[in-house]
């Protein structure tokens, strides 16, 4: 199989983070990745807030967990994710939903069409960059709603984020505690090839 290929399957959700940071070069070389991803139109509206202010990313990630169950028992929304790298939802003593990442990126795009799109290209590459320089990472969803309280606001006002743009979604970064997490096989049937016609 291709190098790059390989690399991209064995790329698993990281949740359980060592205490150490990024180096700045390793770093950058993510942030570039994810520069490059494409945007629709090559708009390039998005920007990336990269937050390293271990008190800011604590509180954003309750906030982040209390959205996820929203004052509900999480016994009943919850649903099993990952038994080598828990979630939120596998376990609920966790009350950290950006797990204690050392960085924690924000991205915010303009509202719009595309604006989901765009971002997520974005954390794509970063993602799959950080797993070429072995660095883990884990997508999180939720992020508008995080903006949306007080604590965001403030946040995002002084960190300068351009008023007109809306967080859309959260990359964790950060060195893997522990060992690489068991692969989660993929659903049988979700490729359709469409036979040409004859
Ligand atoms: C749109 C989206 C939202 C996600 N939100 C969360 C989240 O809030 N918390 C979390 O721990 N993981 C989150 N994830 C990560 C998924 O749980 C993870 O990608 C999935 O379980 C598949 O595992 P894998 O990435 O190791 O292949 C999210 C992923 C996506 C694509």
């Amino acid at each position: 199989m291709n190098e790059m290929i390989e690399k991209i399957i064995t790329r698993h959700a990281i949740r359980r983070f060592a205490d150490r940071q990024l180096e700045e070069e390793t770093l950058r070389e993510i942030l570039t990745a994810g520069l490059y991803a494409p945007s629709a139109g090559n708009n390039q509206y998005s920007r990336i807030v990269v937050c390293q202010d271990k008190a800011v990313n604590l509180k954003l990630g309750q906030l982040s967990r209390y959205m996820q169950f929203k004052g509900r028992d999480p016994g009943t929304v919850a649903h099993s994710i990952s038994s080598d790298q828990p979630s939120i939802q596998d376990d609920f003593t966790i009350m950290d939903g950006f797990y204690g990442a050392p960085t924690v990126l924000t991205i915010f795009t303009r509202p719009g069409q595309y604006a989901h799109d765009d971002a997520a290209m974005i954390a794509e590459n970063i993602m799959l960059a950080a797993h070429f320089l072995g660095v883990g990472s884990c997508y999180i969803g939720r992020t508008g709603e995080v903006f949306a309280t007080e604590y965001g606001l403030e946040r995002r006002k002084e960190w300068g984020v351009p008023e007109e743009l809306e967080a859309v979604c959260n990359v964790l970064l950060g060195y893997r505690e522990g060992p690489a997490p068991h692969e989660k096989p993929r659903k049988e049937g979700r490729i359709i090839r469409v036979p040409a016609a004859e």
